[in-house]
């Protein structure tokens, strides 16, 4: 795991959309997951720029998003469906037939979650999940208890969840359809985005935590590619910090593409 702190939200998601950049500029029919919520929208302004002010490319990406509120149409202003799509899909040049959010108004919910699993795999597997974290520890909906193997499927909000998403957007629902954790794991590589205080517990028993389906990014301890980037609020509870940034300059000299930078 590379544990990545930056001195802040803006620096740390510039740093984000670099790497998702190298990702398309490398493999131009990448497949990409993608999370809504608050913390990765400003990597999204900065790949909409890059799409903008530099060619960044996204013709031949395939999207798949984490989750939906089950229970919202895809017009409501509070699904993941509008949200991605005003704050991303519609500001670069996807193709809309290549862009997958679970359908949240199913009426065969399993049916529906194993026909995302099947589309996930026909477009041969998620090159790069970018995952955000909640207070809970989720990743998608994965909320604590949560099968560190589990698929899409359904899942009961947490009321410390639902508390924190209302806040933001009013009142949401109570379930919502998300990828599993095992769906997650497949993804190649992984980049977990985390800022502010608020996250700091989470991320502390994510990367540090025992493995455990109480804090379901502890799982990501068993991916082989995960990124974490985190801003100085998010980091202060981690207690090997100086190993980290350590580790974080050994890779500058010696990997530099790891971190979205290059050396020449
Ligand atoms: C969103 C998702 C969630 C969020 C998490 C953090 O698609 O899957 O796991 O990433 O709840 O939300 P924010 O970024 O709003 O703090």
């Amino acid at each position: 795991m590379l544990v990545i702190i930056r001195p802040d939200k803006a620096v740390a998601s510039i740093q984000a959309a670099k790497l998702v950049a190298d990702q398309v500029r490398h493999k131009p029919d990448s497949v990409l997951g993608l999370s809504t919520g608050n913390t990765p929208l400003a990597t999204y302004t900065e790949l909409i720029r890059m799409h903008r002010d530099d060619g960044l490319d996204f013709s031949n990406v395939t999207t798949f998003n984490l989750d939906e509120y089950f229970g919202l149409s895809r017009e409501h202003p509070q699904s993941f469906y509008s949200e991605i799509h005003k704050n991303f899909l519609d500001h670069i040049n996807v193709r809309s037939d290549r862009t997958h959010i679970p359908n949240g108004e199913s009426k065969a919910p399993a049916k529906t979650c194993s026909e995302y699993e099947d589309a996930i795999l026909a477009a041969g597997g998620i090159d790069l999940q970018i995952l955000g974290i909640g207070r809970t520890g989720h990743i998608g909906f994965n909320e604590p208890t949560s099968s560190l193997a589990s698929r899409t499927r359904l899942k009961t909000l947490s009321d410390e969840t639902i508390n924190d998403n209302s806040k933001i957007s009013g009142d949401i629902p109570e379930v919502a359809i998300t990828m599993g954790i095992g769906t997650i794991l497949e993804a190649k590589k992984i980049l977990l985005l985390a800022f502010g205080e608020s996250k700091s517990n989470a991320v502390a028993k994510a990367i540090e935590g025992p493995i455990s389906s109480s804090c379901s990014a502890s799982a990501l301890q068993m991916h082989r590619d995960v990124r974490f980037i985190l801003d100085e609020e998010a980091a202060t509870e981690l207690r090997h910090r100086s190993y980290y940034d350590r580790v974080v300059e050994q890779t500058k000299r010696y990997a530099p593409e790891l971190l979205g930078i290059t050396n020449d």
